[in-house]
């Protein structure tokens, strides 16, 4: 039988399409993008059409964006090629990824912002710690939690006191479609794997005028601001899977159907067992987090998260990006949920409606044999 795959947050199956559509790049267009050859010119010109597609489906310049390795180096990027006032402003609810850099180079200048009890920022609780030429970096969907930040109140309030706005939007257009024009943050960060695509890839918008000097020493590559040769079937698949997703601008209704099912099965046949923390309400529909109060983490949590693979349900206990990710999370600490397993069920376009009934059932055998084992 094969496995019940729920852990699209993590890293999603990539499309035959866009398996397809990268192939040749591994083949006869070996060539390096930046050889002025034919080999060359033909990859320089695989990458440039990415690079139109991308940024006519975000609503910007295809000189705004840059290529990475993924979601972590645009970060990276983001925060340490930012030409500021040395104050940063974020929340511990971050993606380590932002939280290790921003601590990094600034010091003690580092304002903590908390966010609620679903682990929503505020923009009311942004505003006072915004100075001008100050970097702020909040995340658009958390990425354990599901919750949505209002990026776009953020922005605004950084933009009228002259602060910049990252955001990590790494798990948004998996459900949604990102305008980034409208959103209005200053850098943005995505990745290609939480999308359809690759492994390997992302990108980093960087809106004009942001003062920002690329970081990343090499042979000039992306126009100065990030060296090395280019992932060019990556930054291939990573085009065609955004532009599968753009095709269907509805397919957040699809999986708010799917979560309104899990958040049903759990609360008719599990309420005893989880907590849900993942609101119904402002929160993207491809996750769904609860805490599991009578297992532990760490090796509760292992028994829980390889019971459910015995099951053949595929989940994960947190971040799977975190090394250890079956001790409780930084984010489940900030919320104070840190003495407790707990398990993320995300969605994505193959799952089904049956797979959703089966991980339901299997996650209260599994529960219950775990709570008598320990
Ligand atoms: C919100 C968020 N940011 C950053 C990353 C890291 O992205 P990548 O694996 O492409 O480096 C992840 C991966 O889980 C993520 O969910």
């Amino acid at each position: 039988m094969p496995a019940i795959y729920l852990d699209y947050a993590a890293t999603s199956p990539i499309p035959p399409a866009v398996r397809d559509a990268m192939l040749p790049w591994f083949g006869e267009g070996f060539g390096n993008p930046s050889s002025v050859h034919g080999s060359g010119r033909r990859a320089r010109n695989a990458i440039e059409v990415s690079r139109e597609t991308l940024a006519a489906l975000l609503r910007v310049a295809p000189a705004d964006l840059i290529f990475t390795s993924g979601g972590t180096e645009s970060n990276f990027l983001a925060i340490s090629g930012f030409e500021g006032n040395g104050q940063r402003v974020t929340s511990p609810v971050e993606h380590e990824a932002v939280l290790q850099p921003v601590h990094g180079r600034a010091g003690g200048r580092v304002r903590m912002v908390e966010p609620n009890d679903a682990g929503v920022v505020a923009v009311e609780d942004v505003r006072p710690c915004l100075t001008r030429g100050a970097f702020a970096s909040f995340m658009l969907v958390n990425n354990e939690l599901g919750v949505v930040n209002p990026v776009q109140e953020i922005a605004e309030a950084c933009q009228a006191v002259g602060a910049c706005l990252h955001t990590d939007a790494v798990q948004a257009p998996a459900w949604s479609d990102l305008n980034l024009s409208e959103l209005g943050a200053d850098l943005v960060t995505l990745s290609g794997h939480k999308v359809g695509g690759p492994k390997g890839v992302g990108l980093l918008y960087v809106k004009p005028g942001t003062p920002f000097s690329g970081v990343s020493p090499g042979g000039g590559q992306e126009r100065n601001r990030r060296g090395g040769t280019e992932n060019v079937p990556g930054i291939v698949g990573f085009a065609k899977a955004m532009e599968i997703l753009y095709a269907n601008p509805d397919r957040s209704a699809g999986l708010r159907i799917l979560n309104d099912r899990l958040r049903r099965g759990l609360q008719e046949t599990l309420s005893d067992l989880v907590e849900v923390n993942t609101p119904q309400s402002s929160s993207a529909p491809h996750i769904v987090h609860v805490s599991v109060p009578g297992i532990p983490p760490g090796s509760g949590a292992e028994m829980l998260i390889l019971g459910l693979d015995l099951e053949g349900v595929e989940v994960s206990a947190g971040s799977a990006c975190a090394s250890g990710a079956l001790n409780a999370s930084h984010v489940l600490k900030a919320l104070g949920k840190e003495h407790m397993a707990s398990i993320r069920y995300s969605i994505g376009f193959g799952t089904t409606a049956h797979e959703i009934d089966q991980a339901v059932s299997a996650t209260r055998r599994v529960i219950e044999r775990v709570l008598k084992a320990l």
